[in-house]
Parts: structure tokens; sequence; C-alpha cells
């Protein structure tokens, strides 16, 4: 077992190809795995949460509770966080009283500091920069379609620059995938994460690539991957612009019948029909009833996007057991 003992989960950058290789066969390991009097029994956790969830924090939850930890749930309405007491001092607080964080939020800097001064092991349960847990599940079902994670194509529709690009774009080349960002140019991530992943993709093999052609995309890609176009904390009038500049790469019939692709994911949710609040007022404002996908392509592979939220809990499983254990911890006692 690779050695996570302690150790923060704070954005994929932070580990190696093996280390996201290795949580990704845990995962997968983690099916029908309960252990509540295990190493993690009697631990607490602090479950913070800025921003809405419903995959991530009843992962978070599930998973503490099959391996014996207690969670406390606080978010900004409830809790001193933001409002009276800063995130350093939240930190100092919580790191005495507790065994891990999560946290979901905002800046990247603000998990950060959480980890700094807390000094126990905190989980990025979504920043706008980096989603790093999201990545172990989509990577998890991507091998167990492929049977392996290197040499797979990943296109990525929409908008590229914020967490979901990021992350995978940052697993791809760590771990010798193929990564193709299918956005206008302004949504590509930022040039200096480019420079970076290029320089990691020349070492694992990976190739790093831009297009504004979604059939140029689609004709490569083995998984095609789209996320919603506003993403949580960007304010209602992005919406008009949004739209504008992201509908020529809606993941739709034209995209699926000039591809090869064996799966489409998404981190979810999704605005692929009417029956959201968000996607009635876009609807009545702009006239359009889907959004990043058409609800004809979602349904088409509902089984493996639903597999991956069903592997958020797995995945979220594999990463608490292998950090909050001793080192070297093996779940399967070989
Ligand atoms: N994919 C994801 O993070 O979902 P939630 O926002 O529901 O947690
Ligand atoms: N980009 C999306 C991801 C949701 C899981 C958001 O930040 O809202």
């Amino acid at each position: 077992m690779k050695n996570f003992s302690n150790r923060s989960f704070l954005k994929i950058m932070d580990l190696t190809g093996d280390e996201i290789e290795f949580l990704t066969d845990l995962s997968v390991k983690m099916d029908g795995y309960k252990n509540p009097t295990g190493p993690c029994s009697g631990k607490n956790a602090a479950l913070i949460f800025e921003k809405t969830s419903t995959r991530t924090r009843c992962a978070f939850e599930v998973a503490m509770n099959d391996l014996g930890i207690n969670t406390v749930y606080l978010d900004s309405s409830t809790s001193q966080l933001g409002k009276k007491e800063s995130v350093k001092d939240t930190a100092r607080v919580l790191g005495g009283m507790f065994n891990a964080i999560v946290y979901r939020g905002f800046g990247q800097e603000r998990v950060d500091t959480l980890a700094a001064y807390s000094k126990i092991p905190v989980f990025n349960a979504l920043t706008n920069e980096s989603h790093p847990t999201q990545i172990i599940a989509d990577f998890a079902v991507i091998k167990n379609t492929f049977g392996t994670l290197k040499g797979v194509t990943l296109a990525y529709f929409g908008d590229a620059r914020y967490n979901m690009g990021n992350s995978l774009m940052t697993g791809c080349a760590k771990v010798g995938m193929n990564f193709i960002a299918c956005s206008p140019k302004e949504y590509k991530p930022s040039e200096e994460l480019i420079k970076t992943c290029v320089k990691i993709a020349e070492e694992t093999g990976a190739t790093i690539s831009f297009t504004e052609d979604p059939l140029e995309a689609a004709a490569k890609a083995d998984v095609i991957y789209t996320d919603v176009w506003v993403s949580m904390g960007e304010p209602d009038e992005i919406w008009e612009k949004r739209i504008k500049d992201l509908l020529p790469y809606q993941v739709n019939k034209k995209v699926i019948d000039g591809s090869n692709a064996k799966i489409v994911l998404h981190c979810l949710p999704s605005f692929h029909n009417l029956e959201t609040e968000i996607a009635m007022d876009v609807y009545k404002k702009f006239g359009l009833k889907e959004l990043e996908i058409t609800d004809e392509v979602f349904e088409q592979f509902e089984s493996s996007i639903f597999e991956e939220a069903r592997y958020r809990l797995l995945s979220i499983k594999a990463i608490i057991l292998a950090t909050l254990t001793v080192e070297n911890y093996d779940p399967f006692g070989r």
C-alpha cells in the first residue's frame, strides 16, 4: 500500500500517477466494504460545506459511517466560519477537536489554509479550482471500462478552465491518459497549468491537446466528459454569455454519432431537461430545454453516468481509509 497515512487530499497535482492508480484500484475493491469497528473507528471528522452538495456530502457521510468515523456537519449559515471567524482560526479550533476535516467551498487557498493550520488531514470536497475526489471516481469507472487508464483518450466538452477541467487534465497527464479540451480558446485551462501538465505528460506518455472543433474531439475520444456551463458560486448574469459561447460544445446526438466513445461521463448535477428550477429559469430566459448535454444522450449513457456517481462513495471510502490509517495499512490483510 502507498503511504497516504496522515496526508491531506487537496488537489490531484499533489499525487503521483502511481498514487492515483492505487486509489483508483482501491476504490474498486471498496465495493461492499464496511469496517465500522476497524482502524478508523472512534475518529471524528468535521464536514464544512460552504456550497451545496448531494453526492459528495452523502459519499463522505456514508463512507465515514461505514468506517466507524463520527461526522459533524457545518455550513456557513450555522457556524461562525466566514462572518465571525477566519479560515485560519477555524482551522486551529477544529484541529484540536477532530481527526480530519472535509471542506467544500470557494478558492483553493481556503482548503490549503485549513490544512496548514489545523495540522490534521484535510479532504478537498470541491473548490473553484479543483475537485480531486471526483477524479478518483471517474478514473475507476474508466479503468473498469477499458481495463487500463494509460492510452485512453478523454475529451472534455465545455468550460475547461474550472475545477473539473483542471483536475481531469492534471489527472490524465499524471496517469498517461490523453486529454483533449474541446472549448472556445478563452475556456482553456490556464497557460501555467497547461505548461505543467504538458511537462508531466512528456514523462508519462500522455498527450494534452485543445480543439475548437467538437467533431474532431468526438472522433478521437474514448470517453466524452462534460460538466455544467455555470458552476456553483458564479453569478446568474453569466448564463447569457456562457450559452452563447458554449452551446456549440453541447454533448448531443451529432457529437455521439461522430464518435466511437464507449462511455459518457458527467460529474453531475446536470441540466439535461427542465426538471430543475435553474433549468426552468434558463428556459424562460433563453428558450433552451437542455444545456451541456441533451436528454437523449444523457439517457443513452445513464449507466456510465450513474455508475460514476456510485463510485463517489467507493473512491471517497478508499481515500479516507488510506489516509486515516497507519502507514501501509492493508484493508484486505495481505
Ligand atoms: N459531483 C458532485 O460533486 O456532486 P455534488 O455537488 O452533488 O456533491
Ligand atoms: N463545475 C461544477 C462541478 C460540480 C460537481 C461546479 O463547481 O459547480
